[in-house]
Order: structure tokens, then C-alpha cells, then sequence
């Protein structure tokens, strides 16, 4: 039988979402061949101020995790060259194939993104900020992968592992129009507002989602609602709306900016606390929820809504995407789950990276 051509990964960050997916796509690289002949070999992974080369030192870091002995350092910045002891060791990429994969926070990364789907390298991204935040990125991106016939996807962006974009991508794609999004994309904000719903002071709420990992370390990062607000720019955009996150009609969920967690707490937290009681009325469930039209329209805000739907049948921390479409009418195609998490987001980031290998 012809043997698979190998793709290689590079891969950019090892955090807390990188190392599971070097571990998964290292576990799972013999089934994944065997059952969609993508062969996975890693080429790279590429930290902040350091980097391995080859699939061998992949291997064993994912035996092994982090061993910063073997790591080596690299000079700060992200521009193509970081990608040239690459190409000098595996090939450029009109003679190789590469996926290149995001999984770091940063705004750096988006320039180096743009470059390699301009040099028709498969791009996979699990960071929002260049999607959400750099005016023009995405649509730069979509335009450069539909020229160079470039996989270009970012499934995990908005629901972690959740089918999300990939069931909006099909919808359309199929030749139904998108009417409508409602979203609660924010899986820390899902767990302190269902827990909040089920009668919970919200510090305890807050506490709560905190123990179970869902905030960031600054849980004020989460309560200022910018991830919810990246996330539903980026279902704005991949439905084709003009929208830049400036122009989100958002109702912050803080009365005011707080430098930290510790000065939230106190008067802060107590007006936070009024204020979602006065949102809350009998029979009812308050989220912080987004929403998208076809008309443009793009809202982000606390919503109610009645015990009786499905708002009232989540659990906290659960994500829930709605898409009003015109072939399926009255009712929404539903997607729910707990998506996020570093493993769960890894395995996504993974399929993720053998679609765009598959091309
Ligand atoms: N965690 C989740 O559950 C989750 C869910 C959905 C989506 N995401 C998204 O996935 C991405 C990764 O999340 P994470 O939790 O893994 O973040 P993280 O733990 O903070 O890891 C970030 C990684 O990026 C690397 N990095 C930062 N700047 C870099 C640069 N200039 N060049 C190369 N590497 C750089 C860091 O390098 P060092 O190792 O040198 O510090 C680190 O390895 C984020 O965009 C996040 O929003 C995460």
C-alpha cells in the first residue's frame, strides 16, 4: 500500500492547550493514519523565547512535559523567519506539506499567520485576539485561504471543542441563509450566572467558578466580558457581517473599569450583585448572552428568559449556540456542551489540524 505523505506541524505555544495536544496528536497519530491517512509528524514547536525542532524532541516532551534543557532559545519576536530553521531542516513548503498551528494569546501571531496562508501553508488557530481584535485580520484571512485554496480554521476560538463554526460553515455553505445567533460563548460567565440563577450569592458564585478552573487567574478578565465579546465578533464575521469589536453594542456587565479583582470586591461586588438581582424575575434565567443578525446587528448584554426553555435546562459552565436559519425555520439547530478546557480544546485543535491536513 502507498504510504500517506507526512504533514508536518508546526506548532506555536505550549501552554496549557499545547502540551495535551502535542500528548493527543503523539497518542493518536497510528488511528489517525490508519483511519483518514493523515500522517502527523511535528516539525516544530515554538514557544516565546525557545523551541524544538524535529518530532523526536516532540515525543519525548510529551512524554516527558516541559524539560527546558532541551529546548532551545530563540531570538524574541514572530516574524516568517522563526519558520526558516524550519524550512532549512523539512523544506519549503512548496516541496513539504506543513499545518501551522496557533495555540498561543497573542496579537503577534497574526502577521505570521497571514504570511504562511499567502505561502499556501494550512493554517489551524485556537487564538481569538487576531480574529477578534486586529481590524481587517479575518477577513484578510478568509480571503487569503479562498485564493490559495488554503485550509483556514478556527474551530476553538469560539466554542473550544464544541461544533460551533463548522456547523455554521456547513449551513452555509449548503446554501442556507443564517438568520439569527443567539450565543452564550463564555463558559466562566455560564458557570457564575447559573450558579447566581440557582440562588447562589455571586461572590460564592465566583468562588465557585474559580475552584473549577473556568476564570482566568483574573477573574475581572472574565466579568469584563471581553472573551464573550471576542467570541461573538468572531461568529459575526464568519456569517459575513461587517462588524469590528468597536462597534459591538455591549452592555458591560461593570458598572466601571476595576484595576483588579480585589478592588471588585466590597461596594463593587455588592452593586454587580443588585444589579443581577434586578435583572432577575420570577420564572426567569439571566445570562450574558450575544447575539448576531443577518441585518447586522451585533449585541452583546444580559438577557432573561424563561425557566420553562433551555436557558433553564443548563448546567453552569455549559455553553449554549443558537442559529435561526431560514431552512430550518421556527426552530434553531442547537449546539450545547461544555467545550472548553485544556484537553477538550486540544482534542479540537486536533481535528481541527487533520481536516486542514486532509486539505
Ligand atoms: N485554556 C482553554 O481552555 C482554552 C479554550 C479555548 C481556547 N483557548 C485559547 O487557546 C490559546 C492557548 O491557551 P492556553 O490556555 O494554552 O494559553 P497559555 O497557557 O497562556 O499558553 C500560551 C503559550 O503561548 C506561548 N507564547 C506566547 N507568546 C508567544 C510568542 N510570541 N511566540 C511563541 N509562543 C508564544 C507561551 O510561551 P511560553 O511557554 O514561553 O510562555 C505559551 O506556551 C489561547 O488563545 C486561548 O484563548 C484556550
Amino acid at each position: 500500500m502507498k504510504a500517506a505523505p507526512t504533514t508536518h506541524v508546526i506548532q506555536l505555544g505550549y501552554g496549557k492547550v499545547g502540551r495535551p495536544l502535542v500528548q493527543l496528536t503523539v497518542e493518536n497519530r497510528v488511528r489517525i493514519e490508519r483511519e483518514t491517512g493523515v500522517r502527523l509528524k511535528y516539525a516544530a514547536v515554538i514557544r516565546s523565547a525557545s523551541a524544538i525542532l524535529g518530532d523526536d524532541l516532540a515525543l519525548r516532551a510529551a512524554d516527558r512535559g516541559t524539560f527546558f534543557d532541551e529546548w532551545t532559545a530563540r531570538a524574541p519576536g514572530m516574524t516568517l523567519a522563526v519558520l526558516d530553521p524550519v524550512f532549512d531542516r523539512f523544506g519549503l513548503p512548496d516541496t513539504t506539506r506543513y499545518v501551522l498551528v496557533d495555540v498561543t494569546a497573542t496579537a503577534e501571531m497574526g502577521s505570521l499567520l497571514l504570511e504562511a496562508l499567502g505561502m499556501g501553508i494550512p493554517v489551524v488557530t485556537a487564538n481569538k485576539i487576531p480574529l477578534a481584535e486586529t481590524p481587517g485580520w479575518f477577513e484578510q484571512a478568509r480571503a487569503a485561504s479562498q485564493r490559495a485554496h488554503t485550509p483556514f480554521r478556527y474551530e476553538c476560538t469560539v466554542g473550544g471543542s464544541l461544533p460551533v463554526i463548522s456547523t455554521l460553515v456547513d449551513l452555509m455553505m449548503t446554501g442556507d441563509t443564517i438568520r439569527h445567533i443567539v450565543a452564550l460563548p463564555s463558559s466562566s460567565l455560564s458557570c457564575i450566572l447559573g450558579g447566581f440563577n440557582r440562588g447562589i450569592p455571586l461572590d460564592a458564585a465566583i468562588a465557585d467558578a474559580m475552584r473549577k478552573g473556568f476564570t482566568e487567574p483574573n477573574p475581572l478578565t472574565d466579568l469584563a466580558g471581553r472573551d464573550a465579546l471576542r467570541k461573538i465578533v468572531i461568529l459575526a464575521k464568519t456569517i459575513g457581517l461587517a462588524i469590528n469589536i468597536g462597534n459591538v453594542d455591549q452592555e458591560p456587565l461593570l458598572d466601571r473599569d476595576y484595576p483588579d479583582f480585589e478592588s471588585l470586591r466590597g461596594d463593587g461586588m455588592a452593586r454587580l450583585a443588585a444589579r443581577l438581582t434586578s435583572a432577575r424575575q420570577p420564572g426567569m434565567v439571566t445570562y450574558y448572552v450575544g447575539s448576531a443578525s443577518a441585518d447586522g446587528a451585533v449585541t452583546l448584554g444580559l438577557r432573561s428568559f424563561p425557566q420553562a426553555s433551555i436557558w433553564g435546562t443548563l448546567e453552569p459552565s455549559e455553553n449554549l449556540f443558537l442559529f435561526s436559519t431560514a431552512r430550518f425555520g421556527d426552530l434553531p439547530v442547537v449546539v450545547r456542551g461544555i467545550g472548553g478546557g485544556p484537553m477538550l480544546t486540544a482534542s479540537g485543535v486536533l481535528a481541527d489540524v487533520i481536516k486542514a491536513a486532509q486539505g
